[in-house]
């Protein structure tokens, strides 16, 4: 039995009269690929924002790799070894790639702001590394040739790897990724595969929220389906796709 890296357990979340997470409890065991599903309006993404410190839950307990953990401030969060991918892509648009890339690294350095207000040698010698470290991040997703490109200019797809690459620069040990998959065509899907398979491979566990169906069963060793805030059902992906709940809730709003 492999060690539990995330255990979160009864996490609540009300918007004004809406219930968006209700009591929902997972447990993922490190190097899975654990998939969150369901339809839109689920609670899928406000879990991320709840697990990642940007939104305060209003009942819920955390544990990561065994020890309490509270979701704070972003570079907290980091620092206890989450990092997370946006639904809505969240670069900065007017950097390069490699620079977006750099900006998550920084959460992981000890020269700081006073060493790189004065270009401490130290400083100087983290920023190379930093930089090094971030082109070969982003030759592991496959963008290194757009290293100097403004991160607008590139193709939805490869922006979506650029935030891939800006959150394994903070070397999580959990990477949460919302919805990757969206807005690529066929070929990119199947690039994305291969890169999140490799990124199991390395030691990494992936917590996905994905509407490609074939994509979620092919990847995920787990999956917890939401519906309403609610925690339809959890099992392998086979037991989760023959699940009559399941089948009735994505029947009845048409998929997603
Ligand atoms: N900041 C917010 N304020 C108010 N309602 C929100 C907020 N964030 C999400 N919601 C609502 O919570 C529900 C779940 O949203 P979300 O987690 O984005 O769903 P999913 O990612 O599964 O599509 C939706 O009804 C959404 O409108
Ligand atoms: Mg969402």
């Amino acid at each position: 039995m492999s060690e539990t890296i995330l255990r979160v357990a009864n996490v609540s979340k009300r918007f004004g009269g809406l219930q968006a997470l209700s009591d929902v409890g997972i447990e993922i065991k490190r190097g899975q690929v654990y998939g969150l599903i369901g339809p839109n309006g689920a609670g899928k993404t406000t879990f991320f924002n709840v697990l990642t410190g940007l939104y305060t839950p209003d009942s819920g307990s955390f544990e990561l790799a065994g020890k309490p953990y509270t979701p704070s401030a972003v570079h907290e969060v980091a620092k206890a070894g989450i990092a997370r991918t946006f639904q809505n892509i969240r670069l900065f648009a007017e950097m390069t790639a490699l620079e977006n890339v750099m900006v998550g690294r920084h959460v992981r350095t000890h020269s700081g702001l006073i060493g790189a207000m004065l270009r401490t040698p130290g400083f100087k010698r983290e920023e190379a590394e930093i930089a090094q470290r971030a082109h070969e991040l982003l030759n592991y997703v496959g963008i290194g040739k757009f290293a100097d490109y403004k991160s607008r200019t590139l193709s939805y797809g490869d922006q979506r790897r650029l935030e891939i690459a800006r959150a394994l620069a903070t070397d999580p040990q959990l990477i949460a990724l919302d919805e990757p998959a969206a807005g690529m065509n066929a070929t990119e899907k199947v690039l994305l595969r291969e890169l999140i398979d490799q990124i199991r491979k390395d030691n990494r566990t992936i917590l996905l929220i994905e509407h490609d169906v074939k994509l979620v069963m092919g990847l995920c060793d787990r999956v917890t389906v939401l519906d309403y805030g609610k925690q339809l059902s959890t099992g392998s992906p086979a037991e989760v796709q023959r699940d009559p709940k399941v089948i009735e809730a994505y029947l009845g709003t048409g998929g997603g």
